[in-house]
């Protein structure tokens, strides 16, 4: 068994779609679905965090077009979006450590270039998919965050804040294109999707805890690791955000699609640890060391699901345990750990 997921084709229309960053890590799995239910896809990506080896499976099928350029460049957005009659927006500067660093490209990127890919949507009458975050809901520690969960932002001037600002402008631009100017256009929230191909190379956590458990390196937590999360995995995620796009019903809604699953930071790095048969330590870094002084982590993050389960029936069915094996066979197939790897478990074994 490979750590890619198979996605079964099912009866289906056929569209001429364009995806916005399908180089990526969720645009990749979102293209290979696409093809297999007949789509021609597009995928305009500047390869800035996506690689082409995301696609190299989909590399010889006659009905992918690549093209390389960014949603900043109109023109490009316009030829990219030629003919197509839906677009899947998920083109962004995206990763916390990425967004610190560079806040002024993260914002040209996520509102300028958002704006360009909804003018041209509606020029060409083509439907869109705006893929958002639950990074836009802030600080809000709720039980359960419905979509309309109000959103508890910090400072404006700390750059953290950035994302969550600039992805809350997305939606507000997609609502108000939506009412004023008729644009058919649906918003998801992806609540930490994660699986195979997603880098840790900008601050993703699981990949990160993943690939030192696989190296026998301690598993860096920042902060007291007691925040929570609820994962996600990837081939739950991208069905549900097909069919959301596809249904008249998700015009001008927002959608969380998030993982069943509460756990904190410190649990899921002894349960890698454990899946794995690693053994590494884990090692607490303050937050102040792991990005800059003042940053401000969300302690909790628990998605309401019934929405989109009400609309398309969503239910995260992958267990944590299947997506920590997915990630690490991945891992050690495209990052070559496998020389410095620990020896691995029976279990672990299996997937590879
Ligand atoms: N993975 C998650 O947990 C998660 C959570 C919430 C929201 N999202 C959203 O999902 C989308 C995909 O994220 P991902 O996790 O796959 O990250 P990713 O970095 O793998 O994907 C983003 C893609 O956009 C491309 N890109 C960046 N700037 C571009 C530009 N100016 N022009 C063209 N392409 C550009 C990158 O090269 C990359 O391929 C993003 O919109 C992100 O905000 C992801």
């Amino acid at each position: 068994m490979s750590g890619v997921p198979i996605y079964p084709s099912v009866d289906h229309t056929a569209h001429r779609t364009l995806v916005t960053g399908g180089a990526g890590f969720v645009g990749s799995h979102l293209v290979e679905h696409l093809l297999a239910q007949g789509d021609e896809v597009i995928v305009l990506d500047d390869l800035s965090t996506g690689s082409a080896r995301n696609l190299a499976g989909a590399a010889d099928n006659p009905r992918l077009q690549m093209i390389h350029g960014s949603i900043l460049n109109t023109k490009t957005v316009g030829q990219a979006m030629e003919s197509c009659d839906r677009v899947f927006h998920l083109a962004a500067a995206v990763g916390v450590k990425l967004i610190v660093e560079q806040p002024l490209r993260g914002l040209r990127i996520n509102i300028h270039g958002t704006e360009n890919v909804l003018t041209a949507a509606i020029e060409r009458q083509a439907s869109v998919l705006l893929v958002s975050t639950s990074e836009v809901y802030g600080k809000n520690t709720a039980d359960r965050l419905r979509e309309d969960s109000d959103r508890i932002l910090g400072d404006p001037l700390l750059s953290r804040w950035t994302y969550a600002g600039a992805k809350g402008i997305d939606e507000a631009f997609a609502k108000a294109y939506c009412d004023q100017e008729g644009l058919d256009v649906a918003i998801v929230r992806l609540f930490n999707t994660v699986g195979p191909r997603q880098t840790g190379r900008y601050g993703m956590v699981f990949p990160n805890l993943v690939g030192q458990a696989l190296r026998g390196h301690p598993l860096t937590v920042f902060g007291d690791g007691h925040q929570t999360r609820c994962f996600s995995a990837v081939e739950d995620v991208v069905p549900a955000m097909v069919r959301i796009e596809r249904d008249p019903r998700a015009r001008g809604q927002a959608y969380n699609l998030g993982g069943a699953r509460e756990i904190s930071i410190l649990d899921l790095a002894h349960e890698i640890i454990r899946t794995l048969d690693s053994r590494s330590e884990i090692e607490l870094i303050p937050y102040d060391q792991a990005y800059a002084p003042g940053f401000e982590d969300m302690r909790r993050r628990v998605p309401d699901n019934t929405k989109a389960n009400d609309l398309v029936g969503y239910e995260p069915q992958t267990s944590l345990t299947t997506t920590i094996l997915r990630v690490a066979a991945d891992l050690l197939a495209r990052e070559r750990l496998a020389s410095d790897a620990m020896p691995l478990a029976g279990s672990f074994r299996g997937v590879l």
